[in-house]
């Protein structure tokens, strides 16, 4: 059998006088799939335990009671990565609260250790051919360190919170190594597909990196993205709703209760619940409502992140607020407000969503809110009706709710008066449906989903269509001929890209390799680049190599800096009509550049908003082809570029050139993007064609990167030289 690794933050126990095992939906979720999978949990235990022997028996205890994996924290780590990192940066920062979010840079470097440490303990335990499942924004990092540690391990990832615009999401200042953490994962998934789409977003904006719909590939790996909107442990809550326990709690409740109109309240006492809105909205109601005796609003408020500043000062306003409309609304028969600030036990919330005429579930951005699921599971007595956020993920779901915008109490107020007033039909009407959903899509089936698409992710490396990548055995004729020509690409080939072209001057892994090359016996070397020849020949033109500049229209014999053309009768009256549309798309993209070359002009799209860039790239070239049908002219749509060139002049021709006029035994050609095509066409037993880095192509091997290259180049060599050439 499997196992499945699950990752939290913290372990589903309480470390009391007793070890007890809390019934999280997550637990129930997990529990479901015993028969598929045999169950792990790596987690925290929470508080402070420092004394060592006592850390040894809890970890023992608890792993043998339940098969969990405890993982103590330094007392200082704790708090930096935990209250500091998790709670007090990325938690408002996921719901779009840039004001509340802080950063300490020791609060980074606890959270990097943290999630260290939670490698060091998954790594522990896997087995070959085991799954790791991680949850939410404590561990973002973590995806990334497992596949570093242990490529073939399988990842998800999923995030209980809501993942924000890129536009807030790029205010960390650890956005980018938070992205790349979670780009670890084979798999990520997201409560809604919002989330999704801002996640893809982030990933453009921040990395760089484009993506499809399910799939971002990322340095030759792959990250598969879905939706999987978790559920409850419905069932859970039906067998206690047949339960006698329940059934005394609700009769105690309809007791007390007899008369009154009951409005619950259920959340962790945090700011992105919308409580203060909430209580605005209700003051309201209050201010018009006329049976003042008759309504009851009951507020369960569970005390969460105490130690947090921002939750600390939220249970005062809190307070304030509710004493203050207490005093001002209470009668002698009724206060309005029943505020109860601890946790209940499970039997009591079921009778009291059961007891509900309505439940107010108002944040003001919620991951998804299990508790308006919970409520619609518990309507067996009666029909209570659910007023929703339209900023809770559970809306999406639950569009028969009354859904509310927690930013306008006057709304609020109206739908609550609707609530109190809805007949028994329509009640029912609206919760069959949500009812449905809710016991159908559950949490196990949730997990389920999860897992079964977390399987079926083919190996995350990327693989080129048709394409192996190039062995020693593959290069042997290479190796073993006399006379070798290697036609070589620059940008993307040799050099990694660069956003700024003028950035990608040899370094000094290229330098080293350069003069490998240069002297080397019977091995000619032409540099093929799209550059311009000024650019050409400062960059190499010191080096013992042949270089063809603007895609194979001039040409620079070694070391003598005098250029020719290939082809000097070549018609380039065309140039003057695209420098003037280049200009206007330059003008009306911001961070796009136009470069005219001798036969050629380019506009380069590469520091511009992605997106943008790419809208006004495709309507560029759209209006290029129509513009010229029957000019001599080719239109490449490159890696950010759009290029205009001679059809007379590419690549191919000025390679087929040389190896004809020298009398090569073999050549190698290389290259990375659509220019380099035209060499990777000419085939032939003497040709040996290696496209670098992914994308489809007519070449007949691959290699993942220029540096990657650069090593293939220098074993090159390094087998050439063996051969007495
Ligand atoms: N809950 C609890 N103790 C209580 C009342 C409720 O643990 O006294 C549970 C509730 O049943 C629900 C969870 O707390 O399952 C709150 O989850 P939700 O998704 O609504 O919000 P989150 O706390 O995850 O932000
Ligand atoms: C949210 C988070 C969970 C977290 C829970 C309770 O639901 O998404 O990851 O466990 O709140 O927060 P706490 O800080 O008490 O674990």
């Amino acid at each position: 059998m499997k196992t499945l690794i699950n990752v939290s933050n913290r372990l589903p126990i309480t470390i009391g006088d007793k070890i007890t095992r809390s019934s999280g939906g997550l637990v129930s979720a997990l529990e479901d799939l015993n028969e598929t999978f045999q169950l792990k949990w790596v987690g925290w235990a929470g508080g402070n335990i420092s004394d060592s022997s006592q850390k040894k028996k809890i970890a023992k205890e608890i792993r043998k009671a339940f098969n969990y994996y405890v993982i103590f924290l330094e007392e200082k780590d704790a708090v930096n990565y935990y209250n500091g990192y998790s709670n007090s940066s990325l938690w408002p920062l996921m719901h779009y609260m840039t004001t509340y979010s802080r950063y300490e840079t020791e609060w980074f470097e606890a959270y990097q250790r943290v999630n260290h440490q939670f490698a060091d303990a998954v790594i522990q335990q896997v087995r070959r051919g085991d799954q790791v499942w991680v949850h939410d924004y404590h561990l973002m990092l973590l995806p990334a360190i497992l596949k570093d540690r242990s490529p073939d391990l399988k990842v998800g990832f999923f995030l209980h919170t809501p993942f924000p615009s890129s536009e807030v999401f790029r205010c960390h200042p650890n956005r980018e190594e938070l992205m790349n953490g979670l780009l670890g994962a084979d798999l990520i998934g997201f409560q809604t597909f919002g989330y999704l789409r801002h996640f893809r977003s982030t990933v453009l904006r921040v990395l760089g990196i484009e993506s499809e719909m399910q799939l971002i590939v990322c340095k030759n790996r792959k990250t598969a993205l879905g939706v999987y909107p978790i559920g409850i442990n419905a069932g859970k809550f039906s067998e206690e709703l047949n339960s006698s326990v329940y059934a005394k709690h609700l009769a105690d409740y309809q007791k007390v209760y007899k008369g009154k109109k009951i409005v619950l309240s259920v959340d962790r006492l945090d700011y992105t619940k919308g409580i203060l809105q909430r209580l605005d909205a209700i003051e309201q109601f209050l201010s018009q409502y006329s049976h003042k005796d008759k309504i009851l609003f009951i507020f369960i408020s569970i005390p969460s992140r105490e130690s947090v500043e921002a939750y600390q000062v939220l249970v005062d306003e809190v307070q304030g607020r509710v004493s203050q409309i207490n005093g001002k609304y209470s009668t002698i028969k009724n206060v309005p407000l029943n505020y109860i600030q601890h946790s209940i036990g499970f039997s009591e919330l079921c009778a009291l969503y059961s007891l509900a005429d309505a439940c107010l579930v108002t944040p003001i951005i919620d991951g998804m809110n299990l508790v308006a699921k919970e409520y619609i599971a518990c309507q067996k007595e009666k029909n209570g009706v659910l007023i929703l956020s339209e900023f809770a993920g559970a809306a999406q779901e639950l569009p028969n709710a009354l859904i509310v915008n927690p930013y306008d109490p006057k709304q609020m107020v109206e739908q609550l008066n609707m609530a109190l007033k809805m007949d028994e039909d329509e009640k029912r009407r609206r919760l069959e449906p949500m009812k449905e959903r809710v016991f159908c899509y559950d949490a196990a089936y949730w997990a389920k989903v999860f897992l079964n698409d977390l399987s079926s992710q083919a190996n995350s490396e990327v693989e080129m269509v048709n394409l192996q990548r190039i062995s020693l055995k593959d290069i042997q004729p290479l190796i073993k001929a006399k006379r070798v020509a290697l036609f070589l690409d620059y940008d993307g080939t040799l050099a990694e890209l660069k956003k700024k072209p003028s950035d990608a001057k040899p370094n000094r892994a290229i330098k080293n390799l350069f003069a490998k090359l240069e002297h080397f016996p019977q091995t000619d070397v032409y540099i093929t680049s799209g550059r311009k020849k000024e650019e050409m020949i400062n960059w190499f033109g010191d080096y013992n190599f042949t270089l063809i500049a603007e895609h194979g229209f001039f040409y620079s014999l070694p070391r003598l800096k005098k250029w020719e053309a290939f082809d000097n009768s070549a018609d380039l009256s065309w140039m003057e009509k695209i420098i003037e549309v280049f200009n206007h798309y330059f003008g009306m993209t911001p961070g796009s550049c136009v470069e005219v070359k001798t036969s050629s002009v380019v506009w380069h799209y590469r520091q511009s908003d992605p997106e943008f860039g790419t809208w006004k790239a495709n309507q560029l070239v759209a209006e290029l082809y129509e513009m010229l049908s029957n000019l001599p002219v080719e239109i490449h749509h490159g890696k950010k570029i759009v290029e205009v060139c001679s059809i007379h002049i590419n690549k191919g021709m000025a390679m087929e050139y040389f190896i004809n006029k020298n009398k090569y035994d073999m050549a190698l050609c290389a290259g990375d993007d659509e220019t380099d095509e035209s060499m990777f066409r000419i085939t032939g037993d003497r040709i040996t064609s290696i496209k670098v880095g992914p994308g489809k192509t007519y070449a007949g091997f691959k290699v993942d990167s220029p540096a990657k290259f650069r090593q293939f180049l220098a074993r090159l060599i390094e087998k050439r030289k063996g051969k007495n050439l």
